[in-house]
């Protein structure tokens, strides 16, 4: 089976920010993470260029939309090869392939007779390219997420039947495995409960975005064209563009990373339109939080802002992903703040990680001649420092799978903290200078060596820059597919152990 994630396809109206970024970087992680396990992974991830919101920002650029998604698309492009994401595929909205799938889906959605052509009235927030129902409108005409101004609309729009769905929706949101975290299916099936109401899925006056085939003066609605963008993303040539093959190519996704603001549309509008379209459902739904900055709303208009370029050039990629993947537990809300971050680099990977390999290697190199030292298998089944890692592995792979990086980054700090308490303790550099204790130091440093080489693996997914260099130190490389590897022992008692070189310098 394939294992088919998806990040957002993220609006072009503006440059990437930190937001995007943790959002991909965390898929990037998992999708690392199950190809190690084995998995056939198809990481899409891509950008949505269509509607209102870019249209009037390329407006107010002086440059026709293409072109302003075209310079736009490209930032992403770059910043996510900066930031080494592996993804398999890049969908951009405006591709031809792109088009065809939609006007497929269409007539698919036209046959099951759920469209059909109504008024739509009512206040339309262009930064949310949605209409707002819930608003009390006497009171407020602003949107409390953009907070600017919301525009009447009153138009002849194309309807999609969501209402027919209610029971479909209302079971699948029910289930338990299909929203996480937990504390957000609530919202859902509260929103569900009060009854789905039909949604326009066309525009007109609107020449940004697709045209509907039977309706010359409309254009489809960007969440319409958008949320298919994961069906054509799994295309690679527009000679491909069948919706009968899809699952071919890798549908139904297995998971969708998304912000918490976007789970309503992926949580019933999407299946609703699949239904319809007589296509599978994707697996799971994964709504994690907003990141603030120093406390505050991340916003151009505040100047609240942080580049994600900028980051990278003072910090790297290690230190990034590492501080956001472990100081901000994945689905809830978390702040960026600046000397957290730094203490947080400082001790977890300066003082406690590299530390701990620098301090193992230079005993090894000191008195067992640069190799590396030999195990005594009659005592080391039972070492505390391996019972320790193999309780992280497990604590470690089960984390993972459900986007819990903060318990996995935990889990193989507690390994490397384990392993420099287990060194003071025993003080090998006591131990040594005693006659006879030549073999019982050699199974400790043997040992914390391999809590060395776990923890280099481990940190793959996370970190992977930081996991080839740890691992370079020890004579290994990082293999294509963990199953041999994540046990105990396979350290090579004798091999030589490279030059050493720091694996992370501390910030100042
Ligand atoms: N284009 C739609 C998604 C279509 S998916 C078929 C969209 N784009 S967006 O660029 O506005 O937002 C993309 C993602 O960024 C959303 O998941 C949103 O939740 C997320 N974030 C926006 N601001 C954020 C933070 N401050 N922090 C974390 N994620 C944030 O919506």
């Amino acid at each position: 089976m394939t294992f088919t994630l998806t990040t957002p396809l993220y609006y072009v109206n503006d440059k990437p920010h930190l937001g995007s970024t943790y959002t991909t970087i965390a898929c990037d992680a998992l999708a690392r993470f199950m190809r190690l396990q084995g998995e056939d992974v198809i990481f899409i991830t891509g950008v949505d260029e269509h509607g209102q919101k870019i249209q009037r920002t390329a407006e107010s650029n002086n440059v026709s939309p293409q072109e302003h998604c075209d310079q736009t698309s490209i930032k992403y492009l770059d910043l996510w090869k900066l930031y080494q994401i592996r993804y398999d595929k890049f969908i951009r909205t405006t591709s031809q392939k792109h088009t065809n799938l939609v006007h497929q889906i269409y007539e698919r959605v036209k046959q099951s007779d759920d469209i059909y052509m109504s008024r739509q009235k009512g206040w339309y927030c262009v930064g949310c390219e949605e209409y707002k129902d819930g608003i009390d409108t006497k009171d407020t005409k602003q949107c409390p997420i953009h907070k600017r101004d919301l525009e009447w609309r009153d138009e002849e729009n194309l309807f999609f039947r969501l209402s027919k769905y209610q029971t479909q929706i209302e079971e699948l949101v029910n289930t338990d495995n299909f929203i996480y975290p937990r504390a957000r299916q609530n919202e859902i099936i509260n929103f569900v409960n009060k009854g789905l109401k039909d949604f326009s899925i066309s525009r007109i006056n609107l020449t940004w975005g697709i045209p509907v085939p039977d309706h010359k003066d409309h254009t489809f609605y960007v969440w319409f064209d958008a949320l298919l963008g994961y069906l054509s993303a799994l295309y690679n040539k527009d000679e491909e563009i069948c919706i009968n093959s899809i699952e071919q190519f890798g549908w139904p996704a297995s998971l969708h990373v998304i912000g918490k603001d976007i789970l309503r549309f992926h949580a019933i509008y999407w299946p609703a339109i699949l239904l319809s379209a007589n296509l599978p459902l994707p697996s799971k739904l994964f709504g994690h939080g907003f990141l603030t900055l120093e406390g505050e709303k991340m916003g151009k208009s505040t100047g609240n802002t942080i580049d994600p370029i900028d980051l990278f050039s003072n910090y790297g990629n290690d230190a990034i992903r590492w501080y956001l993947l472990k100081d901000i537990k994945f689905g809830s809300d978390g702040d960026f703040q600046h000397k957290r971050f730094i203490d947080i680099i400082n001790n977890d990977l300066s003082n406690t990680i590299g530390n701990l390999l620098n301090r193992t290697s230079s005993m090894t190199r000191k008195w067992f001649n640069n190799k590396i030292p030999k195990e005594i298998t009659q005592t080391s089944n039972s070492h505390p420092i391996r019972s320790k890692a193999e309780d992280t592995i497990s604590t470690y792979l089960e984390a993972i799978p459900e986007l819990n990086f903060q318990l996995a980054a935990q889990s193989i700090l507690e390994l490397a903290t384990f392993s420099n308490i287990h060194l003071n303790e025993i003080a090998p550099w006591k131990l040594i200078k005693q006659p006879g204790n030549e073999e019982n130091v050699a199974l400790e440093l043997y040992s914390v060596l391999e809590a060395i080489r776990i923890v280099g693996m481990l940190l793959n997914p996370l970190v992977p820059e930081l996991s080839n260099r740890i691992l370079s130190q020890l004579g290994e490389v990082n293999p294509k597919q963990w199953s041999n590897y994540l046990v105990w022992g396979i350290l090579k008692p004798g091999s030589d152990l490279p030059e050493p070189n720091p694996v992370i310098p501390k910030i100042e």
